[in-house]
């Protein structure tokens, strides 16, 4: 049995607690896709761990997997299994040999690129840990990968090839000076330190055997997804987006398993009661706006929404997990989940933060565009088109704050009606059952309904 849990939105859903959560049932945690962009924080037996890279598993004592369609950092891979060394948990991760390696110049090369796009207000607002640029560089036939790293003739030959390659972009098209980022010496001796370490502790897999091989002996695999939907390099709002596929197909691709393996599992969406975002692009349910992500933001242009925004940011802790960054805050958005309801076949559905909305007295739900004097109940494919379309909305009663802690004790049936309400159109609409619902950010603090792996 598998489950893949996916953003169904524009990540920071909270899919690191539900996997967290449901890991509980399953042997190995894998995921298929991303990189250090991805932020999660783990809550165990009242510590908190802060992970980007290592698999939320790693803490529970699960096989840990990043696939082949993952990029991997190993300066931040060590940091993270270091750290949790430290803290006397001994992580059990493996790395597929066929994943991507982010090196240096790849995150000077975001933070370039970033710079002269922001510019012409063009910019992403990435990461800027080289996820953008270490998969051109896959997609371009000159990345460097894993396995890579344990031959060291192929590392040098590998290096000696791009590296040149990178510094004359750096140097000739950007106009920028490079430094020991762009080093074949200093390069090849930190990767091939990296990759003895890997060698030594047995960390490299062929992934998609390994994987094959533990669902033959009958284990239980979680795929956790990274980012979220709207984030997907297809399915996303291109070029608002990160360089891999969130979405469900990604697994197959992220791992080397066929869709006959993810398709017979379960795929969970994990959507947020509202909507936030990091980053630039249209939001056309967007509350307020944030300089700087908000394409039309004008600071002296009284903004209606701000105040509203601003609420719901502090409450709902809507400050990036790996940046920091204030996050932009919109209500929930049905034309976008209908999309990724499609784009990635859910099975089922966790709506988190129903605790963050509460003492509203209305709730508000975009739930269809109108684009062109027409009504619209999905996204359009470009960009350009999404910002065009505006919201038209439909409106809740809203609920009071509550004991969230015993609602999540006594079940779905104690949940505000007006909350259920909320709750039942969302499913209605998309045509997907309610698995969970996340009532406030501690462990605990979630209703689940069906655990896919129990
Ligand atoms: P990159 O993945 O660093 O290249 O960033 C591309 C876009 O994806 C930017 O808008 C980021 O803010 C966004 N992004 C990347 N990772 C995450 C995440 O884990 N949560 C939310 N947004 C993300």
């Amino acid at each position: 049995m598998t489950v893949t849990i996916v953003g169904a939105q524009l990540g920071d859903e909270g899919k690191g607690g539900m996997a967290d959560r449901w890991s509980e049932s399953a042997s190995v945690v894998c995921r298929y896709q991303g990189g250090d962009n991805a932020g999660h924080t783990v809550v165990h037996d009242g510590e908190e761990y802060k992970l980007s890279l290592v698999p939320s598993g790693a803490i529970r004592g699960k096989t840990n997997v990043l696939g082949n369609g993952c990029v991997v950092n190993p300066e931040t891979l060590f940091e993270e299994l270091d750290a949790l060394q430290k803290r006397g948990v001994d992580p059990d991760v493996r790395v597929a040999r066929r994943a991507h390696v982010i090196f240096p110049y790849h995150r000077v090369l975001d933070g370039i690129e970033e710079d002269v796009k922001s510019e012409s207000d063009f910019d992403v607002a990435t990461t800027g840990r080289g996820i953008g640029p270490t998969y051109e560089d896959k997609a371009g036939r000159r990345g460097i990968r894993i396995g890579d790293l344990l031959d060291t003739d192929v590392l040098r030959e590998r290096l000696e090839y791009v590296v040149p390659q990178k510094r004359a972009l750096a140097e000739e098209v950007f106009g920028v000076e490079t430094g020991e980022a762009f080093d074949i010496d200093a390069l090849y001796d930190q990767y091939a330190a990296f990759g003895e370490r890997l060698a030594e502790e047995n960390m490299t897999v062929d992934a998609g055997t390994f994987l094959a091989d533990r669902i033959d002996e009958g284990e239980d695999v979680l795929f956790e997804g990274a980012q979220g939907t709207i984030l997907d390099i297809d399915h996303g709002n291109y070029p608002y987006v990160t360089s891999s596929n969130p979405t469900a197909g990604g697994t197959c691709t992220g791992t080397g398993l066929g869709p006959g393996i993810v398709g017979d599992g379960e795929i969970v969406g994990i959507a947020k009661a509202y909507l936030s975002r990091v980053g630039t692009g249209p939001l056309p349910t967007e509350l307020g706006g944030v300089v700087g992500q908000t394409p039309d933001y004008d600071e002296d242009t009284e903004r209606g929404d701000e105040a509203l925004a601003t609420e719901l940011r502090e409450a709902g802790g809507e400050y990036g997990t790996v940046t920091g960054r204030p996050r932009r805050i919109g209500w929930l958005d049905m034309p976008m989940l209908r999309h990724s309801t499609r784009a990635n076949g859910f099975t089922g559905l966790v709506v988190n933060h129903i605790d963050t909305l509460a003492g509203l007295d209305e709730v508000r739900v975009g739930h269809a565009y109108t684009l062109d004097g027409e009504e619209r109940l999905t996204l359009p494919a470009t960009t350009e088109r999404w910002a065009d379309c505006e919201a038209s909305f439909r409106s809740f009663d809203g609920w009071d704050d509550a004991d969230w802690d015993a609602i999540a004790d006594e079940g779905y049936d104690a949940l505000p009606e007006n909350a259920r309400a909320y709750l039942d159109y969302i499913s209605d609409e998309l045509d997907v059952p309610i698995y969970a619902v996340g009532v406030g950010p501690g462990r605990e603090q979630t209703i689940v309904r069906e655990d896919p792996l129990a």
